[in-house]
């Protein structure tokens, strides 16, 4: 019996991936190389639902699979590829696109967030139909299990509603995948506004963590990360937003459980908290972002991944692409 699969995308976007992105998706992706026959790919097709300079997006596609072999991916053991490498998601992305409905896809809600920051007259059709072709990237894999942070749930279930639906109109073809999101860091906050979500389009430089910035600078925003007026060190997400987000950042980075930690600085001042987690974040960074510039500097063994990677993908998409066409008659 094979092993279950899993599949999961990351948008090439400019500069690196930020703290959010590595705790809530790209931590998982490691793990499950170990439990499933594992699947990641750098989505540049979805980059260019909004303006694309050419060489950027060539060059930020490379920085983003250089991160996540970084992170600690292992293309002897996953299957990691560019999107755009692998034409199936666009002819599954098609089929999709037809069997989705209007008001369907006017019901997601990171579009709705994404479109709103494009202005309604720069929003292009490729935004608003984005999350098909994320369904389709999932399907064509038969994918069991899609890690994602939390902002994804309902991505996952128009994929499995689009998947149940074709399996009933033309007959059993994709396997319908359930997401895959860790609770405990589903979702990583503004480290200056604990009521949003970290990331890159609404958060202040100040309340972003890029993986690749200066250790220092990265050092400088976690003790200066907005906490409460209180002085109590506990995780309480509802009374304690601020605190609780540096919690979770400190235990998933150490390994050391939320209760280890809230013992360690009972009675101890919030400034405690942020220089310990300021130094464990630095050393956390400091070897991913040598191993970053470890496979830029490397073209030809990006090269080689890459083209690997595609040919590996490629013998599932087709599969699974060739048995849809052949359902609907194509
Ligand atoms: P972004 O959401 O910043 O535009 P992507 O769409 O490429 O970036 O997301 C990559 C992965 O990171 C997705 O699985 C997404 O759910 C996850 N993610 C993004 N922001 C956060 C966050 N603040 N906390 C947890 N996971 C996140
Ligand atoms: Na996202």
């Amino acid at each position: 019996h094979r092993r279950p699969r899993a599949l999961s995308g990351i948008q090439p976007t400019a500069g690196s991936f930020h703290l959010g992105n590595y705790l809530g998706a790209v931590r998982q992706y490691v793990a499950l190389q170990e439990t499933h026959d594992a699947f990641y790919m750098v989505v540049d097709l979805h980059a260019i639902t909004v303006p694309q300079e050419p060489a950027a997006l060539r060059a930020n596609t490379r920085l983003a699979v250089a991160q996540l072999l970084a992170a600690g991916l292992d293309p002897e053991r996953c299957t990691l590829f560019v999107q755009s490498h692998v034409p199936e998601h666009a002819q599954l992305g098609w089929v999709m696109n037809c069997l989705t409905g209007f008001g369907e896809a006017s019901r997601m809600t990171q579009f709705k967030d994404k479109a709103a920051k494009q202005g309604a007259d720069r929003a292009t059709v490729g935004l608003f139909t984005y999350p098909i072709l994320q369904v389709a990237d999932i399907l064509l894999y038969q994918a069991d299990a899609v890690p994602v942070g939390e902002d994804q749930r309902q991505h996952i279930e128009l994929t499995r509603d689009l998947a149940d639906r074709f399996n009933t109109r033309f007959g059993d073809t994709f396997t319908v995948p359930a997401p895959h999101i860790v609770k405990e860091v589903a979702k990583i906050y503004d480290l200056q506004d604990p009521a949003i979500k970290m990331s890159k389009s609404a958060s202040t430089p100040k309340g972003l963590i890029n993986l690749l910035d200066e250790p220092k600078a990265t050092a400088k925003k976690v003790k200066s990360a907005v906490t409460d007026t209180d002085t109590v060190i506990r995780f309480d997400p509802a009374e304690k937003p601020g605190v609780s987000n540096l919690l979770t950042i400190y235990s998933t980075l150490t390994g050391r459980t939320i209760a280890e930690l809230e013992k360690e600085y009972e009675g101890r001042m919030y400034g405690a908290l942020k220089t310990d987690l300021a130094e464990v974040m630095v050393e956390f960074v400091t070897p991913f972002r040598a191993r970053t510039q470890e496979y830029l500097d490397d073209p030809d063994t990006l090269d080689v991944i890459l083209a690997r990677g595609a040919e590996k993908a490629r013998a599932v998409a087709a599969g699974t692409l060739a048995a849809a066409y052949d359902r609907i008659g194509l």
